[in-house]
């Protein structure tokens, strides 16, 4: 069996797979969130090693006797894990959602030449929330901290770290740093000199399916795993979950509906990123690229109508209410970005809004408006990704969003082509780490022969008439964020 291991924002999520790809055992355990001060958010790297420990046992108890062939890590991108000379934490680990760094950020910019600098040295800007902002942080608020700082980790390379004692990332987690050349595969060492970071503050990095190291006797006795099993680089979640999803091939697109909202498709060749507006980071796959947008605000949105306006009232039944009102919400858009958006509007002022209500506007066409802006969102973040070749002629749904129906049918409306989910969306980015270890182990011969072993679970097809109607409303829609911009207030 291939064991695959997600270290989450909200819990930590142990997978056991087969050889044929097929899910045996699963379990997961939570943990907290700290938020100091607005904007920030944190997490003892503690507690990932609890919910390591308490996932990875729930699942061998569940699979008695299983032969673990190979280890696969992912987990949540972007969080910046200080270590000292002894490999100890130096604070909290500062994570992906982060608010804290703009101004450095900004600096950054600034020395690297500004954005087209930026996108030279890494085919990405530096967003708020990715790891070297942070570092730089670090440096300016924290100096005597700083100063004891030898490495940083990733969250999923601090598991690593305890599993095997070995200092490893690999190109996806990497990625997601903006000090990494995701055209070569490499650190950017420029940027990293312009920015006066020490080289030796950042780990070395593998392709996500080579081996990085072993479990070592330390890492058994912590985890409950034998002694010599091979752990693979693995991948950011984001990133790991699209192969995970079995999305490898052009003409694929992953839909994730969570919190957030992620559009991704895998890349054939490091195509340039227009205006650094999407995420272009490297794949899993060793000969291919991933490109994403990510919105702030997807199933975060309706958690908000819910809890704000009707809490009372089950998901399951608005969506029920949702059904009953036509395609279109007779007449009523929402624009999602209640949190500010990150893509395609790179604007943390960004603001919500429902257009053109009526007195005849129920619950439930509110409700529609507001799954149908989302989706709305995918479709503006795609427009963004067709010139660079990326057409959709599947989607595969994933996150809390995929299980229901409704909004998978809106959303093969909208992209005009069927929408499918697999039995690897539905387990998550800790799927996509089983079958990279999968690779690792010589069980699958490559990357794109992994990702197919996925199972369809279901399939919805577009209505053209609903198409129809959506492709009239979309261009409202999109019309609607220029003339408000400067008017949120
Ligand atoms: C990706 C991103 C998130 C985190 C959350 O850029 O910010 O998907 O990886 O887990």
């Amino acid at each position: 069996a291939l064991l695959g291991i997600d270290i989450g924002t909200s819990g930590c999520k142990a997978l056991l797979i087969g050889t044929d790809g097929a899910v045996i055992a699963a379990d997961t355990a939570t943990y907290p969130l700290a938020q100091p001060r607005p904007g920030w958010t944190e997490q003892d790297p503690e507690l990932w090693i609890e919910g390591a420990r308490k996932a990875v046992a729930g699942a061998l108890v569940k699979a008695p006797g299983v032969d673990i062939l190979c280890v696969g890590l992912s987990g949540q991108m972007h969080g910046l894990t200080p270590l000292d000379a002894g490999h100890r934490v130096l604070r909290p680990a500062i994570l992906w959602n982060d608010q804290r760094n703009s101004a450095e950020c900004e600096a950054l910019a600034k020395a690297a030449g500004g954005s087209e600098g930026l996108l030279a040295a890494t085919n990405n800007r530096m967003l708020v929330g990715y790891t070297g902002g942070k570092i730089l942080w670090m440096r300016n608020h924290e100096p005597e901290l700083f100063a004891r700082m030898t490495l940083m980790l990733n969250p999923k390379d601090y598991l690593r770290l305890r599993l095997t004692g070995e200092v490893a990332s690999e190109v996806s987690d990497a990625s997601g740093t903006g000090l990494f050349d995701v055209r070569r595969r490499q650190w950017a060492k420029g940027l990293i000199e312009t920015a006066g970071i020490d080289p030796a503050l950042l780990p070395p990095v593998f392709e996500s399916q080579e081996v990085t190291g072993r479990i070592s006797a330390k890492g058994a006795a912590l985890f409950g795993l034998p002694e010599g099993v091979p752990v693979a680089g693995g991948g950011g979640d984001s990133v790991i979950q699209t192969i995970g999803s079995g999305v490898i091939a052009p003409g694929e697109l992953q839909t994730t509906i969570g919190t957030a909202g992620i559009l991704a498709a895998a890349l054939d060749v490091p195509q340039d990123n227009p205006d650094g507006k999407l995420q272009v980071f490297c794949n899993v796959a060793p000969d291919k690229w991933h490109c994403m947008g990510v919105s702030l605000n997807a199933g975060g949105a309706m958690g908000w109508f819910r809890d704000t306006l009707c809490a009372d009232v089950s998901f399951d039944q608005l969506v029920a209410e949702a059904a009953e009102s036509p395609a279109g919400a007779r007449g009523l858009l929402f624009l999602p970005y209640l949190n500010g958006e990150r893509c395609p509007h790179p604007d943390p002022l960004a603001r919500g809004a429902f257009v053109g209500l009526t007195a005849r506007h129920q619950r439930g066409d509110m409700t529609r408006a507001l799954m149908e802006g989302v989706v709305h969102a995918f479709i503006d973040m795609h427009a963004l990704m067709q010139p660079m070749g990326i057409a959709g002629r599947v989607v595969k749904a994933s996150g809390g969003g995929a299980r229901s129906a409704l909004w998978r049918q809106i959303q093969a409306d909208m992209f005009g082509c069927d929408v499918v989910t697999t039995e690897g969306a539905a387990e998550g980015a800790a799927f996509g780490a089983a079958l990279v270890a999968g690779v690792a182990a010589g069980v699958w011969p490559d990357a794109t022969t992994a990702a197919r072993s996925c199972r369809d679970l279901t399939c919805d097809v577009p209505d053209p008439a609903a198409s129809v109607v959506y492709a009239r409303a979309h261009q409202i829609y999109r019309s609607l964020y220029p003339v408000l911009s400067d008017r949120f207030a």
